[in-house]
């Protein structure tokens, strides 16, 4: 029987294939093969075979052009993956894997272990996941730069395909002995894997033991399928399932994915304001937008409805929110109260205190032998105490103190003015990098006590900053204060 070629065929048929395959143990193509011997055929050939099972692709019809299938659409856009590709055969299939996924909006991280290095080359998985490709535990550069930990947390899922026999032993049993597998051991996300390998290591007791240890720790399985070994004329279970199966999981795990704060609006602020003192010059500060903006992405990825207020800044439009552009503090008061009702608010903007009292209308000009101008101050408006006292309050309201001294008693008298539910304290002195950098190191204060947050990255402060909220918004009888921070998705 000639090859069938499965991604030619229109996404319902293909949808309904890949549930009877992942149903019968079979890959989809085999599935096809069962289908198709079952039907009465001419003895003419399988064109005519292919024709009577689904309705031909436009590619068969003659109407599309290059690969003959539309583009799929962006099912998996702004989704971070992880992919750890283990040293097996079907470590080729893996190329077309990270198209699939890209293609499909998601962004590919590649973790090579050594094994799968002697399979496909890190230039080819580098070239297609257009990331750098991750192979050593003991990198200097990549420990500096990214570092173990912050590869496991920065993901929405991890997926290791193939996952060796090798690989699955050593999860099994909390190895973690070179990079793949300690990501896989310090990660709080949840993980899909794609067996592949011989049909009797499959069927080996230890294999058997170790499949049964995975599923209870929560790891997610696709396949693998029955069929002929790629590398020898044995067949039974142990084809790695098709990419096109394994896209069709990920996109199954992201649909019935964790989304404890779908239904929830929620504003946050980001950024500095910038306020003007003529038509070229303004008093501004150095926040990025960097926290603030991770705050909105990883509330979004909950499931929440983001309503983002931004000053400027040069970073990108985090995926998944609405943006509102500002630049004063007068604007962004207005942009926040003009999106009450909410369900909570998260006021990280370094909002300027104070303004000139009236803009100049003409830019300032130097005068030989003036004196310098003085710039009359006014007070700004209060945008956090404006929601933390507002008729139509959230009932959650977080506010950020950055402070260069004294951090903790003027976060406590912050909650008490601003009518503040949590206030995110931070110490932005020259010294700690925080305004401008990566990382952070917060404490969190409220009414109950403080929680203090160990140093880490601000993508990180906001995933658990956004899960914190989503316990404290999920029963509508919680009272928002100082609760456990679980970071963990559940994974059964
Ligand atoms: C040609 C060849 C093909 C292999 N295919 C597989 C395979 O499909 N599945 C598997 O579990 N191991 C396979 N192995 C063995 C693994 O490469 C070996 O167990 C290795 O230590 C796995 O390392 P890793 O789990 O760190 O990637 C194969 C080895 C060779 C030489």
């Amino acid at each position: 029987m000639a090859s069938i070629t499965i991604r030619n065929l229109d996404d319902a048929a293909k949808e309904r294939l890949r549930q009877r395959a992942a149903r019968n143990g079979r890959s989809m193509e085999e599935e096809a093969r069962v289908l198709l011997s079952h039907l009465e055929l001419p003895a003419s050939g399988e064109k005519e075979e292919t024709s009577t099972l689904m309705p031909p692709s436009p590619r068969l019809r003659g109407e599309g052009k290059g690969e003959g299938h539309s583009p799929p659409g962006q099912t998996l856009a702004g989704k971070r993956l992880l992919l750890i590709i283990g040293g097996g055969i079907a470590a080729y299939k893996c190329l077309d894997l990270i198209r699939r996924l890209r293609e499909r909006g998601a962004s590919v991280r590649p973790i090579m272990t050594k094994a799968a290095q002697e399979f496909v080359t890190p230039l080819s998985v580098g070239a297609l996941a257009a990331d750098h490709v991750f192979t050593d535990l003991f990198s200097r550069e990549d420990e500096q730069d990214v570092g173990h930990i912050r590869l496991s947390r920065e993901a929405d899922l991890i997926v290791a395909a193939p996952a060796t026999a090798d690989l699955m032993a050593k999860m099994a049993n909390g190895l973690a002995d070179d990079l793949a597998t300690a990501v896989l051991l310090a990660t709080t996300a949840p993980v899909l894997i794609a067996p592949a390998m011989n049909p009797l290591m499959w069927d080996h007791p230890a294999t058997r033991r170790n499949r049964a240890t995975l599923a209870r720790d929560g790891i997610r399985f696709v396949g693998p399928n029955g069929g002929e070994m790629a590398e020898s004329r044995e067949a039974g279970i142990g084809r790695m399932a098709e990419p096109l199966e394994i896209v069709a999981s990920i996109e199954a795990f992201f649909k019935s994915a964790y989304l404890p704060l779908a239904g929830k609006t929620i504003i946050v602020t980001s950024g500095p304001t910038v306020e003007p003192i003529d038509p070229v010059r303004y008093i501004a500060n150095r926040s990025s937008g960097k926290q603030g903006h991770a705050i909105a992405a990883a509330l979004a990825r909950l499931g929440a409805t983001v309503r983002l207020v931004s000053g400027p800044v040069s970073i990108p439009d985090p995926e998944g929110v609405s943006l509102i552009h500002v630049e004063t503090a007068q604007q962004m008061k207005s942009a926040v109260e003009s999106l009450l009702p909410a369900d909570a608010a998260v006021m990280v903007a370094a909002v300027a205190d104070w303004r000139v009292e009236s803009e100049w209308a003409q830019k300032l000009k130097k005068s030989p032998g003036g004196a310098p101008p003085t710039l009359r101050m006014v007070e700004n408006p209060d945008i956090l105490a404006g929601v933390g006292h507002h008729a139509k309050r959230p009932r959650l309201v977080v506010g950020f103190a950055a402070e260069t001294q004294d951090l903790l008693a003027n976060a406590k008298r912050k909650l008490e003015r601003k009518g503040a539910d949590w206030i995110v304290a931070n110490d932005v002195s020259h010294t700690s990098g925080v305004m401008g950098g990566d990382r952070n190191t917060v404490r969190i204060v409220s009414k109950r006590g403080v929680e203090d947050w160990p140093d880490m990255s601000k993508e990180e402060v906001a995933s658990r900053l956004a899960e914190k909220i989503a316990e404290a918004l999920s029963p509508p009888s919680a009272l928002p204060g100082i609760s456990p921070v679980s970071s963990r998705h559940p994974r059964a």
